[in-house]
């Protein structure tokens, strides 16, 4: 494992963002308002079916797969998940059949429309359609999936439900929210879950843990291409002015700890790849005041403690449910 000054980097051990987006899911699943995703599965349930969910950003899959172990779908669904990065598509046409068919679902690949290929022959869309076993081979209970590599902001769709989890913070709101209005159909709804507000914090405190969240943030707002630090509380300002209805918001904290010197699920891989960014940010940005020396050395804390088993990570996410104009 790693040391505070070791040459290898945390990414080196979780080694990809798809481990980084496995070893999340957990923190997700215990972070999501129950209420607002209990508000939105009711929203589901009163539409026509097949209702049709498009979700932007969708990783490895965890979402669509979460939605079928809770219970979240209405009967009939047909969910074109989209994501631009073609490892993370290629993850999810592994873990989402896996997890279904663990869930008690029979998954079987659909015949695919279009062979278009994305960099290095993979196929930019596939296609299974998932049935619970219990339905017994009733055709009416099927959940169809599209894993798709895309732009999220460059689709054309007619969707009752856009779903973008942990995504709207790293985006251009005012291009993010007219392009969501647009793939939905009349009183479409978005869900997104995960939307980061503001809030970086660690345990044990230490002196230094104001300034290095400030300047992380800066870094989101001023450095980074498109996001900001604070776009969960913009979301529940910019939606209503937009004309959106906002239907339910809540807290979903990510707290990550460990239990005995030791983190469930591999979650340290979390907290080590949020340590590399947030490393990554500071180094970018410039912080009077801050020498690089007592910045390294917050880092080298943080990491010894990481690796000790006893640093506890929380971050302030909100989630949100709206219904477009
Ligand atoms: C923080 S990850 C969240 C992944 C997943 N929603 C989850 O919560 O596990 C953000 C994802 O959005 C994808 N992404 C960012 N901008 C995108 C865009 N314009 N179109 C499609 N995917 C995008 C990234 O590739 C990444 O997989």
């Amino acid at each position: 494992m790693l040391r505070a000054g070791d040459d290898r980097r945390w990414s080196d051990v979780t080694d990809s963002m798809q481990t980084y987006l496995e070893a999340k899911r957990t923190v997700d699943d215990r972070a999501l308002n129950r209420r607002v995703l209990e508000r939105f599965t009711t929203a589901l349930s009163n539409r026509p079916e097949p209702v049709r969910i498009v979700e932007l950003g969708c990783g490895v899959g965890t979402m669509i797969a979460r939605f079928a172990e809770w219970d979240c779908l209405p009967a009939r669904v047909s969910y074109r998940a989209v994501d631009r990065d073609v490892a993370s598509i290629q993850r999810a046409r592994e873990l989402v059949p896996a997890r279904l068919e663990a869930a008690g679902y029979t998954v079987a690949p659909l015949e695919s429309e279009a062979d278009e290929t994305v960099e290095g022959g993979i196929p930019k869309s596939t296609t299974v359609g998932a049935r619970p076993d219990e339905s017994g081979g009733d055709a009416a209970t099927r959940l169809e999936i599209t894993l798709e590599v895309a732009d999220g902001f460059g689709l054309e769709d007619d969707a009752d439900a856009v779903v973008a989890a942990a995504l709207l913070d790293i985006v251009a709101l005012e291009d993010a929210i007219p392009g969501i209005a647009d793939l939905l159909g009349d009183d479409g709804l978005c869900y997104a879950p995960i939307t980061y507000d503001g809030g970086t914090t660690f345990a044990p405190r230490d002196r230094l843990d104001d300034r290095i969240e400030a300047q992380y943030h800066r870094h989101m707002d001023e450095v980074r291409d498109e996001g900001s630090s604070q776009a969960g509380s913009e979301l529940l300002t910019r939606l209503p002015r937009q004309g959106w209805g906002v239907l339910a918001a809540g807290g979903s904290d990510w707290i990550v700890r460990p239990r005995e010197g030791e983190y469930p699920d591999d979650e340290d891989a979390v907290v080590g790849r949020v340590l590399e960014t947030m490393a990554d940010a500071l180094e970018e940005v410039s912080s009077p005041g801050l020498e690089a020396s007592v910045r390294e050395g917050w880092f080298d804390r943080r990491w010894r403690e990481l690796e000790d088993g006893e640093l506890v990570y929380v971050a302030h996410n909100l989630d949100v449910l709206a219904r477009v104009p």
